[in-house]
This record gives C-alpha cells, sequence and structure tokens, in this order.
C-alpha cells in the first residue's frame, strides 16, 4: 500500500505537527508530504524543514485557489494549529479530507476567537471538570464540523490555563496522529466518520485510558 499523502497546515510552533512527522515517518499507511503555513514566520516550517518536508508559506490565506494549489495531492488535510478561516471554496474542494484539532472537547469552548489559552480560561471559568482534545472535519464555522474523536483530560482544581493547556496538548499529540492512520486506513471516506474509543474513558492515575487502535 503506498502511504496516503497528507499535507499539514499550520501557523504556530507546531508541536502538533512535529507528532505528526514523527509517528508517520515510517509508517506504510500514511505519509505528511509537504506542510502550508499561513506566514511565513510559522516555527512549524523549521519543523518541516528539518524533516525535509517541502514547505510552501502562503501569500494569501483567503485565497481558496492558492489553499487547493498548495495542498496538492494530498488526500487528507490536517490542521494543527492553523488560526486563518478556510475559505467555503476551499471548504467544498476538501469536503470529508480536512481535519481540524482543538484544545477542548466541542461542541463546547469552540468558535470564533476562541484559540490558545482563551480556551483554557473559558474552561476553567465554566467550572467543568473535564476538558480534551477534539478533532474534527472542516466546515464553512470555526469549530463546527463533524466530530471525528474526543480524548479527555481533568480539570484539577488548582490548574491555571497553563498546566490545563499543557495537559491537553499532550493528549492532542497522541490523538492526533492515531486519527490520521485510521482515516487513512479506511481510506479516508467519502462520508464522515466517527471514531469510537475503546474500552473506558475514565482517568486512571492520570492516563486516559482511551485507544483507537493500533499505532501508526
Ligand atoms: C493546539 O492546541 C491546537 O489544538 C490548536 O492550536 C494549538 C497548536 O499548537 N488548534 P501547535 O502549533 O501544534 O504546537
Amino acid at each position: 500500500m503506498t502511504p496516503v499523502p497528507v499535507a499539514v497546515l499550520v501557523s504556530g510552533d507546531g508541536t502538533n505537527l512535529q507528532a505528526l512527522l514523527d509517528a508517520l515517518r515510517d509508517s506504510a499507511v500514511a505519509r505528511v508530504v509537504r506542510v502550508v503555513a499561513s506566514g511565513a514566520g510559522a516555527g512549524a516550517l523549521e519543523r518541516a524543514r528539518r524533516a525535509a518536508v517541502p514547505t510552501i508559506a502562503l501569500k494569501d490565506p483567503a485565497d481558496p485557489a492558492e489553499i487547493v494549489t498548495a495542498v496538492g495531492d494530498a488526500r487528507l488535510v490536517v490542521l494543527a494549529g492553523y488560526v486563518k478561516h478556510i475559505p467555503p471554496a476551499a471548504v467544498a474542494r476538501l469536503r470529508w479530507r480536512a481535519i481540524n484539532i482543538h484544545p477542548a472537547l466541542l461542541p463546547a469552548f469552540g468558535g470564533p476567537g476562541m484559540y490558545g489559552h482563551r480556551v483554557h480560561a473559558a474552561v476553567l471559568a465554566s467550572g467543568a471538570a473535564l476538558s480534551g482534545a477534539t478533532v474534527h472535519y472542516v466546515d464553512e464555522e470555526y469549530d463546527r464540523g463533524p466530530i471525528i474523536a474526543q480524548w479527555p483530560v481533568p480539570v484539577r482544581p488548582d490548574d491555571t490555563p497553563d498546566t490545563l493547556a499543557a495537559r491537553v496538548l499532550e493528549v492532542e499529540h497522541r490523538l492526533l496522529p492515531q486519527v490520521v492512520v485510521e482515516l487513512a486506513r479506511l481510506g479516508v471516506p467519502e462520508k464522515p466518520v466517527r471514531l469510537a474509543a475503546m474500552g473506558s474513558a475514565f482517568v486512571v492515575a492520570d492516563q486516559p485510558s482511551v485507544r483507537f487502535g493500533d499505532e501508526a
């Protein structure tokens, strides 16, 4: 089987990109073939260069044709810390082939302006006992496309936005590669899929016992 070609869209530091590069480096199922940044400054670009993956910095992230051209022949498009809105014409071209990771349990704590520390501050202010990571399809609205998979983490009484962000980021790095591998294994289905966790999602010694299958 030829690995499913994956394009990763980034804007920031790129730790999720790094998790994908590490997990898929020797995978027969999926491979990161290009990294597309919303601007030339993204630190993630350096990670891509180090992994010898071709990079593109968009001139105008609002131009749908530029995005579609940039992802090229990638079958799966992963938004990993990509903060720009994907224009509707590009969403239409990438329907059920573009996914995003969000650092909370959607549909709560998502939407326009809900990124970075604001998400975790809002979770803490709400008194929620759980937060987590969500991978979902990209549609025309921020953080609204159908959910593919989620991974919960506990919220602790003494958490700050920083400590909660770190706990969520750790599971993001595990969840995202697993979802990419599962979607690739399924042949990137033309209809939305929901990946159910095996076993219970209760937390034992801070390790959520959730598994989607074998790692890459
Ligand atoms: C992650 O928390 C992701 O969920 C959100 O943006 C952050 C990106 O971090 N969409 P990184 O650039 O992957 O380190």
